[in-house]
């Protein structure tokens, strides 16, 4: 009934909001649990930087986006060459596509949401997947479902992104192109990810670096993900939103996770929706030991969001 899950919709949401409130009291800093699983090197984390950096300049105004003139999020990336941004902060996200000559290879990011607007998004118990659209999916398996909103905001930038990184791969002559974001900006990186492939020749290479990562689709969507895409999904300390939403409601996470524990270890973690305590869904048993603000970051340092303009 209607009402009942608005209902349950409303708790959640306040226990998400009472988590936020929650940190204002000091916590005794938490024993670092025995480390089990294998963990990233420095040099390992730090390779991720450029491209945690460019997924938090997508939350900048496409005019400085396609300057570079962001702030201290381009000035650290300053031999990137912008040649593309769209969006307008409503109805269509960020984005921007350029290339970068230290990584040799294009570079397309996509904006987030702020947590407000996606646990709206992502507690409702009455969230509808439908299959992929078959004109810009052609096809891709019918079993696969994927969050409706998703797929109806990844819609409306998929031709023009394609458009830019066809012409971005050709004007400077390389075969790697490396989608990034954060939050809903993750979410659109994974579906650009599994479109673009469909889309461009067999010899370029893609690679989807995703921070925040909520669930996008079915357990089908998840093995898909997991044979064709090449995926890197960071999950930071508690941050409820990876685990949004529920499995119950059918949907999986796909494989690929690496995980910052509260010691700021990169943990790597195998497997889809892998269960143990150093990773995000035994680290976040139930959305309400999640703390929120760890969404944002900061992942490696860096804070993911407009604030960082
Ligand atoms: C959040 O949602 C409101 C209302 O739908 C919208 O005006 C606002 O732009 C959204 N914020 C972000 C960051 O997407
Ligand atoms: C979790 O990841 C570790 C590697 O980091 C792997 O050995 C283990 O099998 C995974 N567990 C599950 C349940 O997938």
């Amino acid at each position: 009934m209607a009402s009942t899950r608005s209902c349950i919709t409303l708790i959640l949401t306040l226990a998400l909001a009472a988590s936020v409130c929650a940190i204002a009291i000091p916590k005794a800093s938490p024993i670092a649990p025995r480390q089990t699983l294998p963990t990233l090197s420095q040099d390992q984390i730090s390779a991720f930087r450029p491209y945690t950096l460019f997924a938090s300049a997508a939350y900048c105004n496409p005019s400085v986006t396609r300057t570079w003139t962001c702030g201290a999020n381009c000035d650290a990336n300053p031999g990137f060459q912008p040649l593309a941004s769209g969006g307008n902060d409503g109805t269509v996200q960020y984005w921007y596509v350029g290339f970068d000559p230290a990584l040799n290879t294009v570079i397309v990011a996509h904006q987030g949401t702020d947590s407000k607007n996606l646990t709206a998004d992502l507690t409702d118990l009455d969230i509808p997947m439908e299959k992929l659209d078959a004109s810009l999916f052609p096809g891709i398996d019918p079993s696969i479902r994927v969050h409706t909103g998703f797929a109806d905001a990844h819609a409306r930038t998929a031709q023009t992104v394609l458009a830019e990184v066809q012409a971005a791969l050709q004007q400077y002559g390389v075969q790697s192109v490396v989608i990034t974001g954060h939050s809903l900006g993750a979410v659109l990186s994974l579906l650009d990810a599994v479109y673009l492939a469909l889309h461009l020749p067999s010899s370029v290479s893609i690679r989807t670096i995703g921070y925040g990562l909520p669930r996008v689709g079915n357990s089908h969507f998840a093995s898909y993900v997991d044979a064709h895409v090449q995926l890197t999904h960071i999950t930071n300390k508690h941050d409820p939103f990876p685990i949004l939403p529920f499995q119950f409601l059918g949907f999986r996470q796909p494989a690929g996770e690496v995980h910052i524990d509260q010691a700021n270890t990169w943990v790597e973690c195998l497997g889809e929706e892998n269960g143990s305590t150093e990773c995000i869904d035994g680290a976040v048993p139930e959305v309400w030991d999640g703390t929120p603000e760890d969404h944002e970051g900061p992942y490696d340092g860096i804070v993911m969001g407009l604030g960082e303009c």
